[in-house]
C-alpha cells in the first residue's frame, strides 16, 4: 500500500479560558480525531460552528500544537520537534478564513505571492515575480492589483492574493478554511475551476472546509463531518444526501441546498 500523503491520528486538542487562578471551564476543541488522505484526494470537512475545524486545519498545518496524538504529512511527523519544521510548508500550504491578517501589510500583492517561492522553493528573485503575476492572472488579479498593497484591496482580492500566494508553492496539499464562501460568485466559480485544473493537472490534495455543501459536492471526493470535536460521519460526496446521512447535523445541513454550476 502507499503512503497516505497525510495521516492525521488520534489528535486532540482543549482550550482552557482565562488564567490562574480563575481558570475557566476547558473546551474540546478537538476531541481524537484521525484520518488518511491519499496523494491528489479531495477531502471535505462540515460541522456547526465551533465544532472545531479550525483547530483541526491548524493542527494539520502545524500553526497548533495538539495536546495528544500524531500528523503525519508525506512520512514527516509535523509535530515531532520542540518547533514546527518550516520546510513541511513546502508540502501543506493554508488559507485561512480571515485573509488581513495573514498578508504583510508594507509588500505589494506580487511581493506577497512571490516571497513563499523564493522561501520555500529557492526561485531566484526574477522568476519567483515572473511566476507570481502568472498565478495572480490565474485568480483574476491582473498586473493593476499586484502592484498595490493589501490595505487598498477589496475583501475578495485580498482572498484571492492569500489563494495565490498558497498555490504559488505548488503544495501537494492545500488547506482552504471557508476560503472561497465569501467570494462573488463568478469569482468563486472561476477559483474552483481553478482548483479542479490543478488538481487534474498537478494532483495537488485538498482538505476544504465549507459550510457550502455544494461547493463541497464539486471538489471533494469525500466529506468528513464534524460535531463537537469529533468526526461523526463520513461519506463520498455523492453520498452527501439527506437520504443517505446518519447524522441529524448533517442532515440539517442538507435541507435546503442551492446547486452550484461551474461550467
Ligand atoms: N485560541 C483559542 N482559545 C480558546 N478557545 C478556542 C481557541 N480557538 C478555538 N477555541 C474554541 O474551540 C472550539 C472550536 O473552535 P474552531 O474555531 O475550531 O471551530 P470551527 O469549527 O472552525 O467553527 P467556525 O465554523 O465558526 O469557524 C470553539 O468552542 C472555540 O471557541
Ligand atoms: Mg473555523
Amino acid at each position: 500500500m502507499s503512503e497516505a500523503l497525510l495521516d492525521v491520528e488520534s489528535v486532540t486538542k482543549t482550550f482552557r479560558a482565562g488564567s490562574w487562578p480563575r481558570r475557566g471551564t476547558p473546551t474540546v476543541a478537538v476531541g481524537g480525531v484521525g484520518f488518511t488522505m491519499a496523494a491528489g484526494e479531495s477531502l471535505g470537512i462540515v460541522g456547526e460552528s465551533g465544532s472545531g475545524k479550525s483547530t483541526l486545519a491548524g493542527i494539520i498545518c502545524g500553526l497548533t500544537r495538539p495536546d495528544s496524538g500524531r500528523v503525519r504529512i508525506a512520512g514527516r511527523d509535523v509535530h515531532a520537534g520542540r518547533r514546527v519544521d518550516p520546510r513541511i510548508w513546502r508540502t501543506v500550504q493554508m488559507v485561512f478564513q480571515d485573509p488581513y491578517t495573514s498578508l504583510n501589510p508594507y509588500m505589494s500583492v506580487e511581493e506577497i505571492v512571490a516571497e513563499p517561492l523564493r522561501l520555500w522553493r529557492d526561485v531566484p528573485a526574477g522568476r519567483a515575480r515572473r511566476d507570481a503575476a502568472e498565478i495572480l492572472d490565474r485568480v483574476g488579479l491582473g498586473a493593476q492589483v499586484a502592484s498595490r498593497r493589501p490595505s487598498s484591496l477589496s475583501g475578495g482580492q485580498r482572498q484571492r492574493a492569500s489563494i495565490a500566494r498558497a498555490l504559488a508553492v505548488s503544495p501537494e496539499l492545500m488547506v482552504l478554511d471557508e476560503s472561497v464562501s465569501a467570494l462573488d460568485v463568478s469569482v468563486q466559480a472561476q477559483i474552483l475551476r481553478l482548483l479542479l485544473d490543478l488538481k487534474r493537472e498537478e494532483g495537488m490534495a485538498y482538505l476544504l472546509i465549507s459550510h457550502d455543501i455544494s461547493v463541497i459536492r464539486l471538489v471533494c471526493d469525500r466529506v468528513l463531518v464534524m460535531n463537537k470535536g469529533e468526526v461523526v460521519e463520513e461519506c463520498t460526496a455523492e453520498g452527501l444526501t439527506e437520504d443517505a446521512v446518519q447524522h441529524p447535523y448533517t442532515r440539517r445541513l442538507l435541507s435546503a441546498v442551492p446547486e452550484l454550476k461551474v461550467g
